[in-house]
């Protein structure tokens, strides 16, 4: 029995067919690109922008989001081919199935659930910063942080986390929505978006008065910069690493503000839902990207414009919470707009989570379906018909890794699991190519296979710029994924009968 054994195209696309009869399609463009950016705008933008830009990047960062922005229009040209041609929940998942095999799309699915389980944790955890941030700092650190963080304050004392109870009671709260139903959901999500794109917005031209040139000077951190310690002399940034200072920092901070682009692909799991995929589904997924891109370049120019980027390392300044903090420090009068910034920063994360936390439970779904996973994943609630048991099983992996996995961690994480997905599929669309010309494609990638090669290449770069840290916890997971495959997947998979 082979490895690389293959779903048809043609199953496939009954499968779609079929499910068109079932699925509601109540999705137009609009209602896509809406969708997108409710998944795409969040902590990438309001977290690790700073974060980015204090560790790897300086002023810089606007070109670390280019970069990332490039990678990701290569691997969305590729997706929009994809989700038009093959218009089924599962994303990348099912397109590897057909394209590359079994073995690959087990690699893929579970690679995914590092993006949309480890993505809604990460962002819970920035929930539970900006939480903190909004009452004033009042949350004691032991209970808004892992166990394996700690930090010394000004007057010597050390604080050492417990676990992190805000970001869990987020995505308990998300979980209880998600399983009472969806319906809602498109509505509460544009509306959410609407309030996160107007901040940026207002960020961005508000805070354009207040930048400060010599925050821009030099533009990229200067090769020799001291690492930084706190009081207890730990190492808080070190710049020594090549993707830490110069240009090779920019690349270092394209791979930690890559997370501020995930998202875009899960408009891609929509797409059964889509009216009429075929025109809208290369919409949705291209124009939220092109938004997102705009947006993010002012605001990176803004923040590190109107803070510097050192501000953005201390733990007692920026390094939390660093718009409100570049707000209520630097723009006088504006005190308003750093309490209107974090209630909306609070309610953004929150749609990304829920929406993270869709995407995943849908892929569960479709790889039960498939058999690779228990059939209890696939079990729809009587009432609600949502798929309400990986919604708790979810829940449970999610919310331990929030309550006790650092917040970089799990964010480079989900950046590695969307890389590895995104290098498949620009793979697997000149695969497809080869395999199946005649197969009708509504959304044609421009310039194949050298669309779809530099997608493969600025996005292996972009993981290679990952911390060695994140590669080897990664390569772990993966490993984990194998073991599962073997012992498991491949015995339950629906393609042995
Ligand atoms: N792009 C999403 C965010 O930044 C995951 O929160």
């Amino acid at each position: 029995m082979s490895l690389f054994r293959k779903k048809s195209l043609n199953v496939l696309l009954s499968q779609a067919a079929d499910s068109e009869k079932g699925l509601k399609k109540t999705l137009g463009a609009v209602n896509l690109v809406a969708l997108g950016i409710g998944a795409i705008i969040g902590a990438g933008l309001f977290v690790r922008t700073a974060a980015a830009a204090g560790q790897a990047a300086g002023p810089g960062v606007t070109l670390s989001f280019i970069v990332a922005a490039v990678g990701c229009a290569f691997a969305g040209l590729c997706y929009a081919e994809f989700a038009a041609m093959i218009p089924i929940a599962g994303s990348a998942y099912a397109y590897s199935y057909v394209t590359m095999g079994e073995l690959v799309a087990w690699i893929i699915g579970w690679a995914l659930i590092m993006e949309y389980a480890l993505g809604a944790a990460t962002v819970s955890i920035a929930w539970s910063e900006y939480l903190n941030k909004l009452f004033d700092g009042r949350i004691p650190y032991e209970w808004c942080h892992s166990p394996f963080e700690s930090f010394t304050d000004s007057t010597g004392v050390t604080h050492a986390g417990i676990m992190n109870a805000p970001a869990l009671v987020i995505l308990l709260l998300l979980t209880l929505l998600l399983i009472k139903g969806t319906q809602e959901s498109a509505f509460v999500n544009a509306i959410i978006v609407f309030i996160k794109v107007a901040i940026v917005i207002l960020f961005i031209a508000l805070g354009w008065q207040f930048i400060k040139p010599e925050n821009h000077t030099p533009y990229f951190i200067p090769e020799g910069t001291p690492a930084v310690v706190d009081q207890a002399g730990k190492v808080i940034a070190d710049y020594s690493g090549w993707n830490k200072h110069g240009w090779g920092g920019i690349l270092g901070g394209a791979a930690i503000v890559f997370f501020a682009f995930i998202g875009f692909d899960a408009v891609s799991t929509a797409a059964q839902e889509a009216k009429n995929p075929k025109r809208d589904m290369p919409i949705g997924i291209l124009g939220s990207l092109v938004v997102c891109t705009i947006l993010y370049i002012l605001f990176g120019h803004v923040l590190t414009g109107v803070a510097n980027w050192q501000d953005f390392v201390d733990p007692e300044k920026g390094r939390e919470a660093s718009v409100a903090y570049a707000i209520s420090t630097y723009m006088t009068g504006y005190s308003w707009l750093s309490t209107a910034v974090t209630v909306a920063i609070l309610a953004g994360f929150s749609s990304v989570i829920l929406v993270m936390l869709m995407g995943q439970s849908r892929i569960f779904y479709t790889m039960s379906n498939d058999g690779l996973i228990p059939k209890a994943f696939g079990d729809l609630h009587p009432k609600f018909q949502t798929p309400y048991k990986a919604n708790w099983i979810l829940f449970v992996f999610v919310g331990a890794f929030a309550a006790f996995v650092p917040g970089h961690l799990a964010g480079d994480l989900t950046s590695f699991g969307t890389l590895f997905a995104f290098v498949l599929v620009s793979a697997g669309v000149w695969i497809m190519r080869k395999k199946e010309p005649n197969t009708e494609r509504p959304f044609k990638t421009p310039l194949v296979p050298v669309v779809s090669t530099l997608g493969v290449l600025i996005c292996t770069a972009m993981i290679i710029g990952l911390d060695t840290q994140t590669l080897l916890v990664a390569f772990g997971w993966m490993a984990i994924g194998l073991v599962v495959y073997f012992l498991y997947s491949k015995k339950n998979s629906k393609l042995n009968k």
